[in-house]
């Protein structure tokens, strides 16, 4: 990992995402080699949102480049609960596919999460958001663990600090994001904090954290001066600002002033989440290696 000044080191998430990549690719070469099946992920998008179409293509793009056989199952949006369901249905049943993932958020009108996320079969579940994986987690035996909890564990993981007794600010209780990071960084003895949007004195949680976790999607809700001295910080959002840039839920300069580490955005949690989807996939082909 790089440094840009003397004290605070960025997370580089993009090149460590390829690091994993590469190896991956390599695996995957072998164990084909050797007779294994090729891993297989089935990507399901309902509808034509413009972000979780560029999500879906970057995921399909890299399966391809690792050697994962992808299959893809684009849906209309007036496609319905019962076409969605059977669509998963005969994706359970197809041998070549070991991983299935169906594109969150689903349309608004006429679409159940929590159904559509049951109907997948839990040894497919590489999103790891069906309630037998996300009960395992809970209960401390994770099987299928979120891609972008997971990316940002190996990120924390890499600064090679310490987590036991560590205080966790996590800001933001998705399913995807905040719920399972909490689990996590529980399972690794941090002592966790939950922020949300109802949280009373949020830039006095931040102030007392070792590690924040920002996962709101705010552009800079975090001030710099909120960061305690060598704190790590994980920034989940990405954000359009008017102008096309993209910000974080940090405020990028003001906060790599005061953190040891932090994630830059894009280029951070971003790129991790696709390597663990990956990785998620060739272990539900082969089993856990
Ligand atoms: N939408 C935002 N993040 C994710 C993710 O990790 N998986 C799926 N399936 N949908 C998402």
């Amino acid at each position: 990992m790089n440094s840009p000044c003397n004290r605070t080191s960025i997370l580089d998430g993009k090149h460590l995402a390829k690091q994993i990549r590469t190896q991956l690719k390599n695996r995957i070469k072998q164990g084909v080699a050797e007779g294994l099946p090729t891993p297989g992920l089935a990507t399901v998008l309902v509808g034509e949102d413009p972000a979780s179409s560029v999500y879906i293509r970057n995921k399909i793009r890299s399966c391809k480049e690792v050697g994962v056989e992808s299959f893809h199952e684009p849906l209309e949006e007036s496609a319905g609960q019962e076409m969605l369901l059977e669509t998963i249905k005969r994706l359970n049943q197809d041998p070549k596919v070991h991983g299935i993932l169906v594109q969150l958020p689903l349309p608004r009108a006429g679409y159940s999460e929590v159904e559509v996320l049951e109907s997948i079969l839990p040894q497919k579940d590489v999103d790891g958001f069906h309630p037998l994986n996300q009960g395992a987690l809970f209960q401390g035996e994770p099987r299928f663990v979120p891609c972008t909890p997971k990316g940002i564990l190996r990120l924390i993981e890499e600064t090679q600090v310490d987590i036991a007794g560590k205080k966790a600010v996590i800001l933001g209780r998705s399913n995807i994001v905040g719920k399972p990071v909490a689990q996590l960084l529980l399972g690794r003895n941090a002592t966790v904090v939950m922020c949300h949007s109802r949280t009373q004195r949020l830039e006095e949680e931040v102030r007392s954290a070792d590690i924040v976790v920002a996962a709101v999607g705010v552009p800079e809700l975090v001030r710099g001066s909120w960061i305690s001295e060598g704190a790590i910080v994980i920034d989940v959002g990405i954000n359009r600002q008017d102008d096309g840039t993209l910000v974080g839920d940090v405020a990028y300069e003001g906060a790599a002033s005061k953190a040891s580490w932090i994630t830059p955005v894009p280029g951070g949690v971003g790129p991790m989440t696709i390597a663990m989807l990956l990785e998620n996939t060739v272990e539900a082909a082969w089993g856990v290696s």
